[in-house]
């Protein structure tokens, strides 16, 4: 499984390839399914993005936002309207401006003080939207990803107990270098995604993935390495600063 890599100008240029793939997907989802589930990341990045596909008329309606379900790969233990909250930033940019059911939102509770119940309770809506058999994987048709300066993605953090999660769809998880509580979605729900795209941006992320993409293998140091759908696809988006140390293409 190889990942595509896709380095582009600057940011904007960035992020107009990850709304392309995501109109593409949207599409492609729609009209073999009749719908379309999407997992948006958190972290800055994504905002970006979210703020075009929201300003850009042609990109607003390209996807049929009344089929599509937005889902998140991870959340922070914090309510939705708190300012680190990851449903609030792409509730701001995004979700407020387009037309998309609000039964069509599946936010995680990151009100709920037991990140565990929250994790389980989210884990059984997402089971109820794909009406899954016990033991069967959600297929999303699109992922949205961030990579931390350490190689973490979604709540998936080095060295987290969560990273050997096979069973669960969605886990509450420790986080000791925050000193915070988080829930993400487990490394084989983004695995079973017919498509996951990280988005890179920045010179301070160009160590970190040179070293995910090009270095050894070892994914509890840099969990951005479990993230190896099959038989879905996997890109990179990243912009010219931040794949700046990356091997030249021959
Ligand atoms: C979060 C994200 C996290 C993020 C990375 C990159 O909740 O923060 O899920 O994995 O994508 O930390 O964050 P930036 O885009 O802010 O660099």
């Amino acid at each position: 499984m190889t990942a595509d890599i896709r380095v582009l100008p600057d940011a904007d240029a960035l992020f107009r390839a990850a709304a392309g793939l995501l109109v593409r997907a949207a599409g492609e989802a729609a009209s073999s399914r009749g719908g379309f589930a999407l997992v948006l990341s958190g972290g800055s990045t994504p905002r970006g993005l979210y703020s075009l596909l929201a300003a850009e008329e042609t990109l607003l309606a390209a996807v049929l936002w009344n089929v599509t379900h937005v889902f998140w790969g991870d959340e922070r233990h914090v309510p939705p309207d708190h300012a680190e909250s990851n449903y609030c930033m792409a509730s701001e940019t995004l979700l407020s401006k387009v037309p998309i059911p609000p039964g069509n939102v599946h936010r995680i509770a990151g009100e709920n003080p037991d990140t565990d119940r929250a994790a389980a309770a989210y884990e059984a809506e997402i089971r109820k939207h794909f009406r899954l058999a016990e033991g069967e994987l959600p297929r999303f048709d699109l992922v949205f990803l961030g990579l931390g300066l350490e190689g973490h993605t979604a709540s998936l953090f080095p060295g987290a107990a969560a990273l050997d999660e096979k069973r669960r769809l969605a886990v509450g998880t420790r986080v000791e270098k925050l000193g915070a509580e988080r829930i993400t979605l487990t490394a084989p729900v983004f695995n079973a995604a017919a498509n996951v795209a990280f988005l890179v941006s920045g010179e301070e992320k160009s160590p970190i993935l040179k070293a995910v993409v090009e270095g050894p293998f070892t994914p509890r140091k840099f969990p951005a390495q479990l993230i190896r759908p099959a038989p879905g696809r996997l890109v990179f988006f990243a912009d010219a600063a931040a794949a700046r140390l990356l091997e030249k293409e021959a």
